[in-house]
């Protein structure tokens, strides 16, 4: 008995042990921004040939924001920046890292990052920006949780932020229904962890791309291409094709590299591209449709911005809390494709 006792107390202390050495990447606040002017699916009816109907059945968009004349990327993402800062209880000060991932950035440079650094009036650390499409804010997730975990950074502020309507060919009814302007923001802070899956923060990330996906969604402009700025492309019906088994292979990867399954979350926060491609997604791997947050009606595919928008509105509306294990997951341009854990 004594021997046994003696054992499980040398468990414990090795336990806490490896516990003291495990650095986790801790979500400490998050926040949100949309541009004022919301638009239709019958505000677009009178733009180009479309429905109500076809958009909803097709995508499940209502709604989408975009942005005001002059009103650029690096605005959206100092709003959703302040707004992270003030419910993680913090300022500028005591960030030492900031991530935007855009592909709609508000020049060719500087980044985005660094207007954003200077609009929040933090003047130390690091700032850059990261290009993944609509997988960036799981890239940059991905990217900031390496620099915490490895005791280089403590703070790291990860946003998403798209002003994807000035890249939107609006006589192209194919694209132009789908997409809006938006940002959202998290505060991840480097906390001591046990290693374990109950710990808080990020678990697991699996980061996946194929560059020979390019024609099937893309911009047709680009500074050493065209000098211009281009147009979005896409063909719709091969993105969908490819987007429920890329998004889903990288959420088993997940699982397995923490021993989980979709019985375990309590809720998955998709990229918001198209409602058919999250419910296929949910179904194909088990999750209760009563688990998916899903805000893509609202503020149509925001791209990098569209998973820190649906996660943020799950948690101001009292959905997701403490403790509870969320998969973020998103597929885009490229193609990249990703899939992230979160104990919040
Ligand atoms: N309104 C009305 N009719 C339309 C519209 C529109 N906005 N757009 C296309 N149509 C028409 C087409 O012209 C076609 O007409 P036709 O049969 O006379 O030729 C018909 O509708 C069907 O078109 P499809 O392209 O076959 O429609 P589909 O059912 O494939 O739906 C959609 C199109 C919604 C784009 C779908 O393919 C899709 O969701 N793909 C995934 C796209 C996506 O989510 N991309 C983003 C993921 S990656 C990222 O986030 C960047």
């Amino acid at each position: 008995m004594q021997a046994h006792d003696t054992r499980s107390a040398a468990k414990r202390t090795n336990t806490l042990t490896l516990g003291q050495t495990k650095l986790r990447s801790v979500i400490r606040g998050i926040g949100s921004y949309l541009p004022v002017n919301k638009v239709s699916n019958a505000d677009l009816e009178k733009m180009v040939d479309t429905s109500d109907d076809w958009i909803v059945q097709r995508t499940g968009i209502r709604n989408r924001h975009i942005a005001a004349e002059g009103e650029t990327t690096s605005m959206l993402a100092t709003h959703a920046a302040n707004a992270a800062l003030a419910n993680a209880g913090l300022t500028a000060q005591d960030i030492d890292l900031v991530i935007v991932a855009t592909s709609s950035p508000d020049y060719t440079f500087p980044s985005t990052a660094t207007q954003v650094q200077a609009a929040i009036g933090m003047h130390h650390g690091a700032a850059f920006d990261l290009q993944a499409v609509c997988s960036g804010f799981v890239y940059a997730i991905t990217v900031a949780d390496k620099f915490l975990i490895s005791g280089s950074h403590k703070r790291a502020l990860v946003i998403g932020a798209e002003t994807f309507s000035r890249l939107l060919d609006w006589n192209d009814r194919t694209t132009c229904v789908l997409f809006g302007d938006g940002a959202g923001a998290v505060v991840l802070e480097a906390q001591q962890g046990t290693g374990s899956v109950q710990d808080r923060g990020v678990l697991t990330t699996h980061l996946r791309s194929d560059g020979r996906h390019r024609e099937k969604l893309y911009v047709d402009g680009g500074p050493s291409s065209t000098k211009t700025v281009g147009h979005l492309r896409m063909q719709g019906k091969d993105v969908f094709r490819h987007a429920v088994s890329m998004v889903t292979d990288v959420m088993v990867d997940a699982f397995a590299a923490t021993n989980t399954t979709a019985a375990d979350l309590d809720w998955f926060v998709p990229h918001q591209a198209n409602r058919r491609i999250i419910d296929a997604s949910a179904e194909k791997l088990g999750i209760a449709p009563e688990k998916i947050v899903v805000t893509v009606d609202q503020h149509g595919n925001t791209s990098a911005a569209s998973i820190p928008l649906a996660l943020a509105t799950a948690v101001a509306d009292g959905r997701i809390k403490p403790g509870q294990l969320v998969m973020i997951e998103a597929m885009g341009g490229g193609f990249t494709w990703g899939s992230a854990l979160i104990r919040w």
